[in-house]
């Protein structure tokens, strides 16, 4: 037995893999042992849907997948960026397909699932990763509801109506894998994030619940918390670029990852330890709320 540090490290992530979990650490996913030949393997000739594809870790995700040999359906609502990524993908020899789509309006979500069926027959892959972010103090939003009716719209409503509307052709194939880009924010209950925490861990918890109905369906549900990363989300809060955070492209990796592993759980190695000792003393998560940012 490799009892170094690094042998520790390694036979700690074996056994989370195990367990269908996937750590995070500073730099992305730990297990990168997965390799670049098996995502082609994972990915090549599936259908896979992402939202949010039009910036940030979205667009990023969506370069490597079809990169891979994924069919990439890309959804936004920025028809120019859609469009300037389809020809991207298309000039690297991939293939993509640009759907413009405010998911905020559920029924543009219904007709997005009745044209993507019809065209393609089917999704493989669905990553939910459309998001909105809102930091601000309870007592600033006093006023201000909609700082929690808006993540709630689109971080959990939308991606329930997406999935809802995929799940059925998953389940009848007996295949599907349904990615939540979700956040570190979910098992850390940062302060000032309340809106946009709930509405992730609405998403996360929802998921468990439907994995549980689709277990021997051959779906399944996964749940990425991604840390921080340079994206244009998180630009404007300037205190966030003194921060380490992955860059768009170690994200990018992160999710391909999640598409082979198909890991219920992918989870940054500091936020896991941080949730074990919150569960041991809720008074130390308190404390670092308190305390931090
Ligand atoms: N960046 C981070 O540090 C971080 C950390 C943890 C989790 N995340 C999560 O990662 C995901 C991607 O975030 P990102 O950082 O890549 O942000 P981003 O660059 O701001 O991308 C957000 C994406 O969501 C799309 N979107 C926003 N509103 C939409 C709507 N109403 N309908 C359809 N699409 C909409 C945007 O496209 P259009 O504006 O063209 O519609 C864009 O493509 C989010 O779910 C976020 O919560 C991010």
């Amino acid at each position: 037995m490799d009892l170094s540090a690094r042998g520790i490290a390694k036979s700690v992530v074996k056994r989370a893999n195990s367990f269908g979990a996937t750590p995070i650490s500073s730099r992305g996913v730990l297990n990168r042992a997965l390799g670049p030949g098996a995502l082609k393997k994972a990915a090549g000739g599936k259908v896979v849907l992402v939202t949010g594809a039009s910036t940030g870790i979205g667009r990023a995700a969506a370069v490597k997948l079809a990169a891979a040999g994924a069919q990439v359906l890309v959804v936004a609502r920025s028809e120019d960026l859609l469009t300037e990524l389809v020809h991207e993908i298309t000039r690297e020899g991939g293939t993509a397909f640009a759907y413009r789509c405010d998911m905020t309006d559920l029924e543009q979500i219904d007709a997005l699932v009745s044209k993507v069926l019809d065209r393609h027959g089917h999704v493989d892959v669905l990553v939910n990763n459309a998001g909105m972010s809102i930091r601000r103090k309870v007592r600033h939003s006093v006023d201000r509801f909609h700082d929690f009716e808006r993540p709630m719209h689109l971080n959990y409503f939308a991606a329930v109506r997406l999935t809802m509307g995929l799940l059925p052709t998953m389940v009848e194939r007996e295949n599907g894998h349904v990615i939540n880009i979700s956040s570190w924010a979910a098992m850390l209950h940062p302060a000032r994030f309340s809106g946009y925490t709930a509405s992730k861990a609405a998403l996360e918890a929802w998921s468990d619940c439907v994995q549980g109905e689709v277990l021997d369906d051959g779906v399944v549900f996964t749940n990425v918390r991604m840390p921080l990363v340079r994206t244009p989300m998180i630009t404007p809060t300037k205190l966030y670029s003194r921060m380490p955070a992955l860059s768009m492209d170690q994200a990018a990796d992160v999710v391909c990852d999640a598409v082979v592993s198909r890991s219920r759980r992918v989870t940054p190695l500091v936020a896991a330890w941080a949730a074990f000792a919150e569960s041991v003393s809720p008074g130390f998560g308190d404390y670092l709320r308190k305390n931090a940012i």
